[in-house]
């Protein structure tokens, strides 16, 4: 019997794979068709993937044609499967030429003629979401550029605050906005980073209007805000995204369901580091926001991921920079029943940026910078039981924040940070503003 094995992503499902399907069965007398998981096809540019791993895999089972399909999850698992099942013929269409002639050494390398003009990039390319920036920073750069990297979406217009280098954002295609209204009635989707205490007003007014937003966190400066706009964006039907880039990288998601799967026991402790030293000067001008305000959404959503929302305690121990009254660096302690947690976060004070989860049968340990991680690893008493894993991580997980933001966009019940833990956010921050379980040094 001779085996053939196939990959691809099988987006949306075309003609044009169901030819390649069929010529690679008659090349032998079995086929093996390996679905790309969403992460590994991530890895080589491939956005906005717009349906699930399930749904592409019963698609493909649907035409009937393959006799076995498997994921493909990791790089470098070609090998292992030509040989764990000992296939004889491995194919796939003629856009990879060259690129699989090293498994020459395993089995036979066909390259199938394409079928032309159709591709999942193209049906997806075809719808175009405007995206409008509010606000003006470093990330708000990374951001425009990141959506070049996801198919159908452009950043296409910008509201900054005055003063901001108008060439340098018309050099980047963005036509600049002078008022909200403006940039609102040129959007389908805004991406908001502007100054935490505007984001409450910016976001209700967008979602009034029927706008999808991705907001840098916190979503708002209070539990009761957040609230609000998390209901008016339900009953809007429009997506509200709490945007913390980490919660859409594939390796802390992976991070969390080990976690909770019990791998390394039951959770007893999380500590999160997050620092990144900011000068005096830069301080003192104004061009730091503080370290929770910087750091502390990222820091928590472990936390919170793993041991919840319902923290019995928690105490804000933070020490302020004299001139700016900004916190140059704050740990906060929570206690739950059975459990605690720390976050370190920092801009005038620097710590190494780990991630520890100890658990009663082991722990999970990020090497720095934790939040932006393609490894971690679980440890355990004995090592030889302990495990890496890794994962590829591009453009800091904006371009998988976008990504998902998009399917959400199509298919509401789609977060990747839950509601819970956006209103536990926004209330650490209001409880540090208003001083409440705060220890100033
Ligand atoms: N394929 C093909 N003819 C097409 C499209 C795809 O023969 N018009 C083949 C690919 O070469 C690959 C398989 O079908 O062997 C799965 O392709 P996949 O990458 O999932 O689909 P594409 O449509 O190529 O996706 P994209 O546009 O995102 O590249």
């Amino acid at each position: 019997m001779v085996k053939v094995i196939t990959y691809g992503t099988y987006d949306l499902l075309h003609y044009g794979h169901i030819r390649l399907l069929e010529r690679a069965k008659a090349l032998g007398d079995y086929l093996i068709v390996g679905v790309t998981a969403d992460d590994f096809d991530k890895s080589r540019g491939k956005l906005n993937v717009q349906q699930s791993l399930m749904e592409r895999v019963l698609a493909v089972q649907a035409t009937g044609i393959a006799d076995e399909i498997i994921v493909e999850e990791y790089e470098g698992q070609k090998i292992d499967d030509i040989q764990r099942y000992n296939v004889d013929i491995f194919t796939v269409g003629s856009d990879w030429v060259g690129t699989f002639d090293y498994l020459n050494e395993y089995c036979k390398v066909v390259y199938l003629d394409r079928t032309q003009g159709i591709s999942s990039s193209e049906i997806r390319a075809k719808e175009n979401t405007r995206f409008g920036v509010v606000g003006y920073s470093n990330m708000a750069r990374k951001f425009v550029a990141e959506c070049n990297f996801v198919n159908g979406v452009s950043a296409t217009d910008i509201f900054a605050p005055e003063g901001c280098d108008e060439d340098e954002l018309r050099s980047n295609g963005l036509n600049i906005c002078h008022s909200y209204d403006e940039l609102l009635d040129n959007v389908e989707a805004i991406y908001v980073i502007s100054a935490p205490d505007k984001h409450y007003e910016q976001v209700k007014l967008a979602l009034s209007r029927g706008k999808h937003v991705i907001c840098e966190s916190p979503i708002s400066l209070s539990a009761e805000q957040t609230k609000e706009l998390l209901t008016i964006a339900a009953e809007n039907k429009c997506v509200l995204y709490e945007g913390i880039k980490t919660a859409y990288a594939t390796a802390f998601s992976r991070l969390i369901a080990i976690a909770k799967s019990g791998a390394v026991g039951d959770i007893k402790s999380v500590e999160a580091t997050c620092t990144s030293l900011r000068t005096e000067e830069e301080i003192e001008k104004g061009e730091v926001l503080g370290a929770l305000d910087e750091w502390g959404p990222i820091a928590m959503l472990p936390v919170l991921e793993l041991l919840g929302t319902e923290y019995t305690s928690k105490e804000l121990i933070t020490f302020k920079n004299e001139k700016s009254g900004l916190d140059t660096f704050t740990k906060v302690n929570f206690r739950y029943p059975q459990a605690v947690a720390s976050i370190k976060v920092g801009v005038g004070v620097k710590s190494e940026g780990e991630l520890i989860i100890s658990g009663t049968k082991g722990y999970i340990y990020v090497p720095a910078p934790w939040w932006k991680t393609e490894y971690f690893e679980t440890r355990f008493e004995n090592a030889e039981a302990n495990r890496r894993y890794f994962y590829s991580l591009e453009g800091e997980g904006i371009r998988y924040e976008i990504s998902a933001f998009m399917r959400a966009m199509k298919n509401l019940p789609n977060l990747y940070v839950s509601r819970k833990v956006s209103v536990a956010i926004s209330t650490v921050f209001e409880d540090f503003h208003a001083g409440r379980d705060v220890v100033c040094m």
